[in-house]
């Protein structure tokens, strides 16, 4: 195969791919970008509702699932949470610490992949969209064949994403390519995905903050009540960690020893209404859900007793996650144990990176999963 000759070809112009192309190209390397999209970055635009959550300032090895919890240790510590803050401010881009550490742009995304693009340009990447790569193959070179002309690198980097939402052009072309090229890929399955439930309360639009439990691994943030089950960070979070058939324990009252509360208030007010009592420390309509009619004082101490477990420890099987439509991120991807953790190179393919969401390394809500992509992406960038 012919074709125009690079040092690097990076297939996928996302958050990981564009950050490994700045890095390579600021080390003089011969870079092209290809992505199949009409323009580059486009989850960065739609991220955090149009801010995206660019970074967390808790960003750490504990917040991330892959099979090897140890393989992100190394990208995440040589190009930090603060090296990625200390660029947006270059770049003069606005932020703010939303909460938990999450930081998100004042003004928009578009300044984020704005950011990016002025990066790659002052090095020289060559950043080309609406290519389709039909072949991939390697000889002494990597020879890329694409509907608008072939092309041929040293080195290719594999940076085209998750699976999560097929409808803005994701695709498994990284997981396929790695395995036609002999690399393993791990079991993926949607994840920060909202769940459903078997009989959804009729409760769509409540929310309050609860602590989401499965197994031993707890969030604390709001939980959303919708149409088909149950949404909200605190479930997007707990729905990496659950699988099909598996209970969550929801606390529905995170703060309070429901119990002594419950008891007080038959004591303090007997005459009121336990939906009336129960309404001061959960959404109306969920302390209807929650309570039958009738006073405080027709209560036994036993049955607040069962109301109060039942409030602490909702317990909830999901029938299952509402799919890679609504899934944030990926979890699971191309095996780690085929990449060097330094470089994301294949140990068994000299030249072959994977970099980003596509790899088996997958962030929790809050701006941990960009950050695995600037963080994966410029290690590799500065190894190619
Ligand atoms: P990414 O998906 O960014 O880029 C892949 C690129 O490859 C795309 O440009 C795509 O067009 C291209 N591509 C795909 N298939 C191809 C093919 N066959 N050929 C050529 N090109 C191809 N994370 C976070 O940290 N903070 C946040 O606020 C959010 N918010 C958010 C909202 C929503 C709605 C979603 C779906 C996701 C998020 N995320 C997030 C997750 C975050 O967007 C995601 O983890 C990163 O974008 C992953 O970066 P990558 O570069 O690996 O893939």
């Amino acid at each position: 195969m012919s074709g125009a000759l690079f040092d690097v070809v990076v297939v996928g112009g996302g958050a990981a791919g564009l950050m490994c192309a700045i890095r390579a190209g600021q080390r003089g390397r011969r870079v092209l970008v290809l992505d199949h999209a009409e323009k580059v970055g486009k989850k960065i635009l739609i991220s955090g509702g149009g801010r995206c959550n660019f970074t967390n300032l808790e960003a750490r090895p504990e917040a991330y699932l892959s099979a090897n919890p140890h393989f992100c240790k190394s990208a995440l510590a040589r190009y930090t949470q603060h090296d990625f803050i200390a660029l947006v401010d270059r770049h003069r881009i606005a932020w703010h610490e939303k909460t938990l550490g999450q930081l998100f742009c004042d003004g928009s995304a578009r300044q984020i992949v704005a950011m990016l693009l002025a990066e790659c340009a002052a090095v020289g990447v060559d950043v080309r969209v609406g290519h389709r790569i039909t072949a991939i193959e390697k000889a002494n070179r990597f020879s890329l064949r694409t509907d608008k002309g072939d092309f041929r690198a040293s080195a290719v980097v594999l940076a085209t994403g998750g699976l999560s939402i097929p409808k803005m052009g994701a695709t498994g072309f990284a997981h396929d390519t790695a395995r036609r090229f002999g690399l393993a890929v791990t079991e993926t399955r949607p994840a920060l995905v909202p769940l459903t439930l078997p009989n959804a309360p009729d409760l769509s639009g409540v929310s309050l903050d609860v602590v989401a439990r499965c197994g031993r691994t707890t969030f604390r943030e709001a939980m959303l009540f919708t149409h088909r089950g149950l949404s909200g960070p605190a479930i997007l979070q707990i729905s990496s960690y659950w699988r099909e058939g598996r209970e969550l324990s929801i606390d529905l009252l995170p703060d309070l020893d429901a119990s002594a509360f419950l008891k007080d208030r038959k004591r303090s007010r007997p005459k009121a209404e336990l939906r009336t009592v129960l309404a001061e420390v959960v959404p109306q309509r969920l302390a209807q859900h929650l309570a039958a009619e009738g006073t405080m004082a027709e209560r036994r101490d036993k049955d607040l007793d069962a109301l109060a477990r039942r409030l602490k420890d909702w317990r909830v099987t999901p029938a299952g996650t509402e799919g890679y439509a609504k899934a944030e991120v990926t979890l699971g991807g191309v095996d780690t144990a085929e990449l060097s953790s330094r470089t994301m190179e294949a140990k068994k393919v000299s030249g072959l990176h994977v970099i980003g969401e596509a790899v088996d390394v997958t962030g929790w809500l809050g701006g941990y999963n960009f950050q695995w992509a600037w963080s994966s992406g410029w290690v590799a960038g500065d190894a190619i």
